[in-house]
């Protein structure tokens, strides 16, 4: 398998607008990032990606651009974006970014065009159909709940959005959109980036018949547009015509997508991209998100020895327990009250020694639980301020019942401020923050973790030294061990001569476990 620094890298996740305020308007920023770029160096992470910094209306935190070329105000400058790049190499840190181009905001210039005139040079820039009589044209729902379609008076006509309607659908078949995409990417790769986080990238192609979808809550008509008839062209063309020109890394944010069909993507000789983030456990508990089940420890491992087995050779994988979009696995695997300490670093361990590339994200690394928000106005998410309205409309779910389920699963809950130290607003902003503090920060936080030997934070630095130290880590085959037992995740790694086993117990009760006779020990 080829080796890279990609392979070998750690990386962490910054949610701009949540870790680290400077000029005190409640919003972290860039030059907040600056200010903790020493706190990212000692945690010996070799990768940082930031999520959407560019100019956006905000009505999905950045995930809807209006300029792919510059610096939200908010978040500061173009040279205060150069300067966080320079201070991340100087530390011998990578720079990765969020090229989000399935969709932009509706306040693009390219959309303002689109939407003046059917023959508007803009207008195949983006999905535009006839309704069917007074209808959209067909039956696909939106990710956030609603409709994919919204009908605009100027021309008469539908526009898709799968996410909101401020985010419409570029039109991938246009090979200007192509064109378009190309001289984004490689506006920030001259700029230094050393790659993208490439969102919702298998959803980019849809069957242009557009026919109506077989009915599923939330993602009605997805069939027809996860992994579509040309994702796997398009993809291609970039990486011949871009990605492949620079010393980069791309990973892929791939919905729904099974470990064989990663293979497609990920696979070295097909030049697609470097590795995924699937989601298939994150389904562990829950039905497409806000149908709660129980978890359970055989299924998640059922699940990350698939992927392992299946990519193993032929590409890599990326190992991901939270981000943005999720809540805080601590929370939600893990025991958050007794056994907080324990379990975030159980976790840590159960997914750092498997095969690929570890993802931390801001916050997780000090052990941050969900925000238990009690107050609907506490949310800020669109996504689940939309679902709580559909709950209580059409499920007729009680208020009660919606709150718990937010609790549980919203994207809010990892988006709470990072928890720097005791002070007030936990040391995130002088002024008031837009997204309430988690109550906890005066026991959770990063200066607390600092001084505690026994610390979330410093076991966290220990795994990453570690898996510098050995190659078994980043490149050694997983094997799964007892795959039946209920509340042990046990598995090995081998190179060479070398093994490597991991026990984790998932259980708060002591678990018995006779080590195999046949293995032999090192010290370490
Ligand atoms: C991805 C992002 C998410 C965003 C969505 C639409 O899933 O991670 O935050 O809302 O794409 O861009
Ligand atoms: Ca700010």
């Amino acid at each position: 398998m080829k080796k890279t620094w990609y392979k070998e890298g750690v990386v962490y996740q910054i949610y701009p607008r949540s870790f680290k305020d400077s000029n005190g308007d409640g919003i972290g920023d860039l030059r907040g990032i600056i200010e903790k770029l020493d706190y990212i160096k000692e945690l010996g992470v070799d990768i940082v990606w930031i999520c959407p910094v560019y100019k956006s209306p905000m009505v999905d935190n950045g995930y809807d651009i209006s300029d792919y070329r510059n610096i939200n105000p908010e978040f500061g400058t173009l040279e205060d974006w150069k300067e966080l790049i320079n201070g991340l190499h100087e530390r011998g840190i990578k720079l990765v970014m969020d090229l989000v181009v399935n969709h932009t905001s509706n306040e693009h210039p390219w959309f303002l065009e689109s939407k003046k005139s059917k023959d508007n040079p803009y207008r195949d820039y983006y999905i535009w159909r006839e309704g069917k009589g007074k209808k959209a044209p067909n039956n696909w729902s939106s990710f956030f709940t609603g409709s994919a379609w919204e009908y605009d008076e100027v021309t008469g006509e539908y526009y898709l959005h799968l996410f909101s309607k401020e985010q419409p659908d570029l039109n991938w078949d246009n090979p200007k959109v192509r064109e378009e995409v190309k001289k984004i990417a490689q506006y920030w790769l001259d700029l230094g980036v050393d790659g993208f986080r490439c969102d919702v990238i298998n959803i980019i192609s849809k069957d242009c018949e557009f026919p109506n979808g077989r009915f599923r809550i939330g993602i009605t008509g997805c069939e027809h547009y996860i992994n579509g008839p040309h994702v796997h062209e398009y993809l291609q063309e970039l990486n011949r015509d871009v990605f492949s020109k620079y010393d980069c890394f791309t990973v892929g944010e791939t919905v729904f997508t099974s470990a064989d069909e990663a293979l497609k993507y990920v696979s070295e000789e097909r030049n697609e991209l470097s590795m995924i983030f699937h989601f298939d456990h994150m389904f562990v508990d829950n039905i497409y998100k806000w149908f709660l089940r129980p978890f359970k420890l055989r299924k998640l491992k059922r699940i990350l020895s698939r992927w392992q087995y299946t990519i193993n050779g032929k590409g890599w994988n990326s190992l991901y327990l939270e981000n943005h979009d999720q809540p805080r696995i601590v929370s939600r695997w893990g025991d958050d009250q007794e056994y907080r300490l324990e379990s975030a670093k159980m976790l840590a361990t159960m997914m750092f020694f498997q095969q690929g590339t570890p993802y931390i994200y801001q916050g997780q690394e000090i052990g941050m639980t969900n925000a238990y928000f009690k107050d609907l106005s506490q949310y800020r998410d669109i996504e689940s301020l939309n679902i709580y309205k559909i709950g209580r409309k059409y499920l007729k779910l009680s208020h009660n019942r919606m709150m718990k389920k937010l609790q549980k699963m919203s994207r809010d809950n990892a988006r709470t401020p990072m928890q720097w130290d005791d002070s007030e607003n936990a040391g995130f902003t002088t002024g008031t923050p837009w997204i309430e503090v988690n109550q906890n920060y005066l026991d959770v936080n990063v200066k607390q973790a600092q001084k505690d030997p026994n610390s979330i934070l410093n076991y966290y630095k220990k795994l990453i030294k570690l898996r510098k130290e050995h190659e078994i880590i980043v490149y050694g085959d997983y094997q799964e061990l007892y795959p039946n037992h209920k509340h042990l995740y046990v598995y090995e790694r081998n190179l060479d001569n070398q093994k490597l086993i991991v026990i984790t117990s998932f259980s708060k009760k002591p678990v018995k476990f006779t080590v195999p006779k046949n293995l032999k020990y090192t010290k370490s």
